[in-house]
């Protein structure tokens, strides 16, 4: 209700300034975020790794890239937090204007180059948060760092903030740091996870994968994941659309390529967890998700257009489900693959 009638003055300004403005009240009145929120019920909850979500549908990467912002979030309810991307130094991020929209196709296009405080300034943010909503932390390497010395530079972010994620994603798929993207090498990636499970402690962790790669190349690194005991693949980041300019694409324009991928990640029934986000604005995509075989989802962009009534809507949805199949959430992933399908058929 409240965002519906703020979002006309806030879709008149640009969207970075609109979203600077919307941070700066959400970090001082964290409350608003119960108010317009939604109370979990427990049979909702789902183990994604070793962490419980207590919501299938988690807030991704990039909104709250400071961690300034937990205890609103947490309290909007979603299931897991996921906070940066954050780097080793702080960065300001590519020239302005950068982030654009197009309400017609509900989506976004952005070129942010992660713009982040850096390690030290987050840091204490991060090990003072106190709320149940597991945090997700997702870091990358600084824009100037080359990818011999990204090596140490994502081992020092990774052990500085042990304690105080849940879970991390090693950032190697936004179209906005050049070159990031061929740190999808699997020579580099063996490189990377070798040191990083040196000091790992189990903690989990996900590789947050672009959806512009080619078929074979997704089942390779899926392969990969799973063969360094990743906890699983985060698919996918934002999509890039040249005609549309520089950047990546995310919300509804990206929705069938991120579904594809997750598509062809979920046939090959490797044994390690999916995280599906791309595209995700309704019940119906989150259902589609589990009919394949995924379980947990993220949202970005829809948040954007459609506020905390985009929560609302799949907590209705998903609490309807599990009254009429008469089944928790968790017991519902517990079943074969057939059987799930058949308890959706009429929910997609
Ligand atoms: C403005 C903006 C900034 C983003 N920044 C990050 C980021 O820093 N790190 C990251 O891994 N993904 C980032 N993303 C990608 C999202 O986490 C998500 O993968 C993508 O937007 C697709 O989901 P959606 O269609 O629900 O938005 C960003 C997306 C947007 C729109």
């Amino acid at each position: 209700m409240f965002y519906s009638l703020l979002k006309p003055l806030l879709f008149s300004l640009d969207p970075e300034v609109a979203h600077n403005m919307i941070m700066d009240v959400v970090k001082l009145c964290p409350t608003l975020g119960a108010l317009s929120g939604i109370k979990h019920d427990p049979a909702l909850s789902v183990v994604v790794g070793k962490t419980r979500w207590s919501f299938p549908v988690g807030l991704a990467a990039g909104l709250d890239k400071n961690a300034e912002a937990l205890p609103f979030f947490s309290a909007q309810g979603f299931g897991a937090i996921e906070c940066g991307t954050i780097t080793l130094i702080p960065q300001m991020g590519n020239p302005r204007p950068r982030m654009f929209r197009y309400p017609e196709e509900r989506s976004l296009r952005n070129a942010m180059g992660f713009p982040n405080q850096g390690l030290l300034e987050i840091m204490p943010r991060l090990t003072s948060y106190a709320g149940t909503t597991p945090l997700g932390v997702n870091i990358g390497k600084n824009k100037d760092t080359t990818p011999e010395e990204s090596i140490g530079e994502l081992s020092l972010l990774f052990e500085a903030l042990q304690d105080s994620a849940s879970y991390f994603v090693i950032n190697v798929s936004s179209p906005n740091t050049p070159g990031l993207r061929a740190l999808q090498e699997i020579s580099y990636l063996t490189e990377l996870f070798t040191e990083l499970n040196r000091n790992r402690g189990g903690k989990d962790l996900f590789l947050k994968i672009a959806p512009d790669l080619p078929k074979e190349k997704i089942l390779e690194l899926a392969r990969l994941a799973h063969d360094f005991k990743l906890t699983g693949l985060i698919a996918t980041n934002t999509t890039i659309m040249p005609e549309r300019g520089a950047g990546g694409v995310s919300g509804v324009l990206l929705r069938e390529k991120s579904q594809d991928i997750c598509r062809t990640i979920l046939n090959e029934q490797i044994d390690s967890e999916l995280i599906a986000v791309g595209g995700i604005t309704r019940p119906k995509d989150l259902f589609e998700l589990w009919h394949e075989g995924g379980k947990a989802a993220q949202v970005y962009t829809a948040y954007v257009y459609q506020g905390p009534e985009l929560l609302k809507k799949f907590n209705k949805a998903i609490l309807n489900f599990i009254k009429i199949q008469n089944i928790t959430l968790e017991e519902f992933f517990s079943l074969s693959l057939e059987e799930r399908k058949y308890r959706l058929k009429d929910f997609i």
